[in-house]
């Protein structure tokens, strides 16, 4: 009788752990017998770092929706060039950093649970901690991500010059919607950009105010100049994670002409305006669009790779 009940058991926990790989779900206790201390290990790293160089936050933000977005959130972005060539080749990936900073992490990751957690399980918890360690909102990250073995130099990330409908489009083609699109663009409530991305917008856009624009150009000179200056994308507080970004909308001081594509009449401006008066409601629109980002096209389960380095497919363990 004994017998029966823990081989039913042990039946039941299989048929549970198999139903959950089956229907690709990621749950935020994959790890609570396998690596019980990941979360506390991830927010001490990442509180350490943050608490040195604010900046490193929002570059582990911006490597989270890269790798994301781009065949789903498999930490490919991390992959240096070796049997593959690296992601992080890509146009749209030449100015993301943060590297080291998964790094670290892992390091500190595999000393505690050996070849236990995926990469990508890491970046999503790193994500979620540079928001929350600036002041932004927190939410129970769904894990239990594989890692991938490949990249892709077809990055379709949409650009700085898109207008709403592209934007909109990009965004749609992932199965998130214009709500979503507005509310994780007040990412750029932190981190900076580079003057060669802007240069266009503050010398030549029409939806800007004008000293705004003229601040700007004391540091990204017309014509071929310095590129990579830079400027925050928040310029009220560039450190915080709070809705200031929508509040700069309003006043036509979005840095990015995607940016201020969100509020330039079109169908976001509503959104714009909710977030700039409120900023529950877009905390709460935020975390639900990072936990939807955090479950595109997601390779789960026991079974799959997980990366010991996270920049090399040359150390990863099959399950
Ligand atoms: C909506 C479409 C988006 C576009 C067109 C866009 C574009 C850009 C560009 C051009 C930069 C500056 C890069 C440079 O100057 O080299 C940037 C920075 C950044 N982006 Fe986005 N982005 C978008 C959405 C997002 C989303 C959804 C997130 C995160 C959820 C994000 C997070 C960031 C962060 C945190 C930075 C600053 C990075 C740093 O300081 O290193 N962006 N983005």
């Amino acid at each position: 009788m004994a017998f029966f009940s823990k081989s039913f058991f042990t039946i039941a926990v299989l048929l549970s752990l198999l139903s959950c790989t089956a229907h690709g779900q990621l749950s935020p206790n994959f790890y609570s017998n396998s690596c019980p201390n990941l979360e506390s290990i991830v927010g001490s790293v990442m509180s350490q770092i943050t608490s040195r160089n604010p900046s490193m936050a929002a570059a582990i933000l911006r490597l989270f929706f890269h790798d994301c977005f781009v065949n789903g959130c498999d930490a490919s972005l991390l992959l240096d060039d070796g049997p593959v060539v690296s992601e992080k080749r890509a146009p749209p990936n030449l100015s993301v950093r943060g590297y080291e900073v998964i790094d670290a992490i892992k390091s500190r990751v595999e000393a505690a649970c050996r070849g236990q957690v995926s990469c990508a399980d890491i970046l999503a918890l790193a994500a979620r901690d540079s928001v929350r360690l600036l002041g932004g909102p927190s939410w129970s990250v769904p894990l239990g991500r594989t890692d991938s073995t490949s990249a892709s130099l077809n990055v379709d990330l949409p650009g700085p010059d898109s207008n709403i409908g592209g934007l909109i489009k990009a965004f749609n083609d992932k199965g998130l919607d214009a709500r979503d699109l507005t509310a994780l663009s007040g990412a750029h409530t932190i981190g900076q950009a580079t003057c060669g991305i802007f240069r266009n917008r503050i010398y030549n856009d029409a939806n800007i105010d004008r000293n705004y624009a003229f601040l700007r150009q004391q540091t990204c000179p017309m014509g071929a100049g310095p590129n990579f200056n830079l400027a925050p994308l928040d310029a009220t507080s560039p450190n915080r994670f709070d809705n200031a970004y929508y509040k700069n909308l309003v006043k036509r001081k979005g840095l990015l002409h995607s940016d201020q594509e969100l509020f330039n009449n079109g169908p976001t401006d509503w959104l714009v305006r909710l977030y700039s008066r409120n900023p529950a409601a877009f905390a709460n629109d935020f975390a639900n669009a990072m936990i939807k980002v955090g479950n595109l096209s997601p390779s789960t389960g026991w079974s799959g790779t997980r990366r010991s380095n996270c920049r090399s497919v040359k150390f990863s363990s099959r399950y």
